[in-house]
Formats: C-alpha cells, sequence, structure tokens
C-alpha cells in the first residue's frame, strides 16, 4: 500500500514555514519596542561587584560640595546616555530606580569605575577618585522616580 507521504509532508512543511515566519515577525515587533524613551537594564551588574568593593565608603559622605560637584560632572560625563537628571534616556536607564538606590555607594563606585563595556556604560577609570566618588554621592541624593509615600502618621486615636 502506497501512502501519499511526500505531499502530507510538504503539507506540514508549509506550516513549519509560517510559524518561523510568525517568530520572526514577533521578533522584529519586539525589537522595535527597543525604541522605548529609555534603555532597558536589569541592573545585574551591580550585583557582580566583590565584597571588598561593595563595603568601601564613600570618602566624601560627609562632604557637603561632593553633590553639587557629582551634579556638575554628571552634567558633563553622563547626562548624554542617563539624562539631565539621571531619569534615563534611550541610550542608558535610569539611575532613580530602587536597584541603584539601594545599592550601596562602594558598589555604585566600583560600577562607575569598570563600566559595563559590553552593555554600553564606559569605564570611568579616568576620571580622578574623587571626582568618582562625587558622582555617586550626587546618585545617592536623587530622589526615586516613583516615590512610595507612605508618609502618613500614625493614626491611632487616643485613648483618653
Ligand atoms: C555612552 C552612554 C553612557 C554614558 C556616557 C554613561 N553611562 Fe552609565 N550606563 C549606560 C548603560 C547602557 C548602562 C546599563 C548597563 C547594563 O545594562 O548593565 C549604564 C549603567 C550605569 C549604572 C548602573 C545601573 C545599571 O544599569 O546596572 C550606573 C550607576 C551608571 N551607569 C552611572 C554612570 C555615570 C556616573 C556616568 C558618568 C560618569 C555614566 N553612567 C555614563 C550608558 C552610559
Amino acid at each position: 500500500m502506497r501512502i501519499p507521504a511526500a505531499r502530507i509532508d510538504r503539507h506540514r512543511g508549509g506550516w513549519w514555514w509560517a510559524a518561523g515566519a510568525a517568530l520572526l515577525f514577533t521578533g522584529i515587533v519586539c525589537c522595535a519596542q527597543d525604541q522605548m524613551p529609555t534603555k532597558k537594564s536589569d541592573y545585574s551588574e551591580m550585583t557582580k561587584a566583590p565584597q571588598s568593593a561593595v563595603t568601601r565608603h564613600n570618602p566624601l559622605e560627609n562632604d557637603p560640595d561632593a553633590v553639587a560637584a557629582g551634579d556638575k560632572l554628571f552634567e558633563r560625563h553622563c547626562s548624554e546616555c542617563h539624562g539631565k537628571t539621571a531619569e534615563g534616556t534611550k541610550k542608558g536607564p535610569s539611575l532613580r530606580v530602587p536597584d541603584v538606590q539601594q545599592a550601596s555607594p562602594g558598589t555604585l563606585f566600583w560600577l562607575v569605575t569598570n563600566g559595563v563595556v559590553r552593555r554600553g556604560m564606559p569605564v570611568w577609570s579616568k576620571l580622578p577618585e574623587p571626582q568618582r566618588w562625587q558622582l555617586v554621592s550626587y546618585i545617592k541624593s536623587l530622589t526615586p522616580a516613583s516615590p512610595a509615600v507612605q508618609s502618613e502618621g500614625n493614626s491611632s486615636s487616643p485613648k483618653d
């Protein structure tokens, strides 16, 4: 008995082509979404900082001028990608997100020093260390983009 298997196979093949085309199309649509106003980052690079870097203290922590100096440096070197107020652009992610704000100063210093070159974040080891710490002070002074406002006073009613 002879089943026209070839015909069936060709028919199936057609479906595979359709599925392939659909996948390709989905891929194109997904990539187009990369044109969003801010570049996406999973902020995972900071988790790779060695412990000795994470625990490093910001020597300028109590320097009242560090934030203002860092602001100027940020505008000059970083705003092109991260935006004037670190809100993010299509070239660099926002630095006002919890992942960055909750990172230790030492972690941020480490990241700025080493960059994430393969993902478009340059190395800044050429900036003098005090300037890198000023940048850290500035980043740390920022308020998160989406403030979790829960500053309601405790509303326990007075008993007497
Ligand atoms: C050419 C564009 C560009 C410039 C200029 C730039 N960055 Fe970035 N930066 C990026 C990109 C892209 C990432 C995301 C890297 C990733 O995906 O991990 C990033 C990530 C970061 C992060 C960590 C957040 C994360 O995504 O993990 C910090 C902190 C940061 N940058 C600070 C700075 C500072 C401070 C400067 C200026 C000295 C600066 N950047 C200049 C592109 C840039």
